[in-house]
């Protein structure tokens, strides 16, 4: 059987599948059959930012484009900073697998202190959630991409454990974030955080919740940028968003991606479909004679391919060459 261990933030993780953030994985007998399915690591669900800056008080204005989906979609999860901490210590008793705690935030004010906290508690590494959305026409967006780099910088000066940042993907200039998350210290990145998406109830005429859950098509558009940030910037990539067969998690692998996260698959199927993932990958490898996960990267040579992902529009799509 096929080595699918790999290295992910500096952790020896048995094979690159995670459970990726969501009121799945605030369950500790989710996390219990995570843990015994085999996946390779564990995030946990994010703390909100609003909810530690509640506690304290002092509610930041900033309108945040997530809280409200995902208590929408689920239970509600109000819970404060004590119980993020005490979970997080119950997770690491059941889990083998790594845990990966996850703060959901939208700057640099309120939680780096907090981080230190979790590290404390025993977590393996912390995901940050970045996810800061303006809907000032005047702001800066340059002050905006300050704002990641400043929580990152802040953040790293207070923990020692590794921190993956994660992003969505609506910034004019994706791989200058990846590198300069890089330079303040990332070491790693998600790509990418799937945000709230909205539709109207043409009878209630009120705005709803749409495709909460992803669909393994909208992996694409994510595994251009894990293949261009992988192949421009030295740094470990978690790919995010899609992850419904083996095919697709063997894809991202191959782009570069050096974990998949899984979350919409298991809440359509339970959680238990995560191992289809692990089996089909390594399926795949002793299919192909492949040794190591680490492998597939370098034999498929997709690195040469790359300039294909950098044309945006179809040219010759009449005569049938794309390319
Ligand atoms: C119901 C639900 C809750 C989620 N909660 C969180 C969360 O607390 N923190 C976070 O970083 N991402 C959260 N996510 C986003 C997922 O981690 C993931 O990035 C996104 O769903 C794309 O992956 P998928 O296609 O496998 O679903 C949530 C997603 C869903 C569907």
């Amino acid at each position: 059987m096929a080595n699918l261990a790999t290295n992910y933030l500096g952790l020896n993780l048995k094979n690159p599948v995670i459970a990726g953030s969501s009121t799945l994985t605030f369950s500790i007998e989710n996390i219990k059959t995570f843990s015994e399915l085999g996946v390779g690591a564990i995030v946990l669900k994010s703390l909100f930012e609003e909810e530690l800056a509640s506690e304290a008080n002092d509610f930041v204005s900033d309108f945040h484009p997530e809280s409200y989906d995902y208590n929408l979609s689920d239970v509600s999860v109000l819970y404060g900073s004590k119980p993020y901490i005490d979970f997080v210590t119950k997770a690491k008793k059941v889990s083998n697998a790594p845990i990966i705690a996850s703060v959901n935030c939208t700057g640099e004010k309120w939680w780096t202190d907090f981080a230190k906290s979790i590290e404390d508690a025993g977590a393996d590494a912390i995901e940050i959630n970045l996810s800061y959305m303006s809907f000032n026409p005047d702001e800066d967006p340059r002050k905006i991409e300050e704002k990641y780099f400043n929580t990152v910088t802040d953040i790293k000066s207070k923990i020692k454990i590794p921190v993956a940042v994660k992003i969505g993907h609506f910034f004019t200039n994706i791989p200058y974030m990846v590198k300069n998350l890089k330079n303040c210290g990332a070491d790693g990145v998600t790509l990418f955080n799937r945000y709230y998406r909205v539709g109207i109830n043409l009878d209630k005429k009120e705005y709803m919740p749409a495709n909460v859950y992803s669909s393994a098509d909208e992996a694409y558009s994510v595994l251009r940028w894990v293949a261009i940030c992988s192949n421009l910037i030295d740094i470990d990539i978690s790919a995010s968003t899609g992850v419904h067969s083996p095919d697709i998690a063997l894809q991202y692998i191959m782009a570069g991606a050096k974990t998949v996260q899984v979350v919409s698959k298991t809440y359509k199927n339970g959680v238990e479909s995560i191992k289809e993932i692990i089996d089909g990958i390594n399926f795949y490898l002793d299919k192909n004679n492949i040794e190591n996960i680490s492998d597939i990267y370098k034999e498929i040579k997709i690195n040469n391919e790359v300039k294909r992902l950098e044309r945006l529009q179809y040219m010759k799509i009449a005569s049938n060459k794309l390319f």
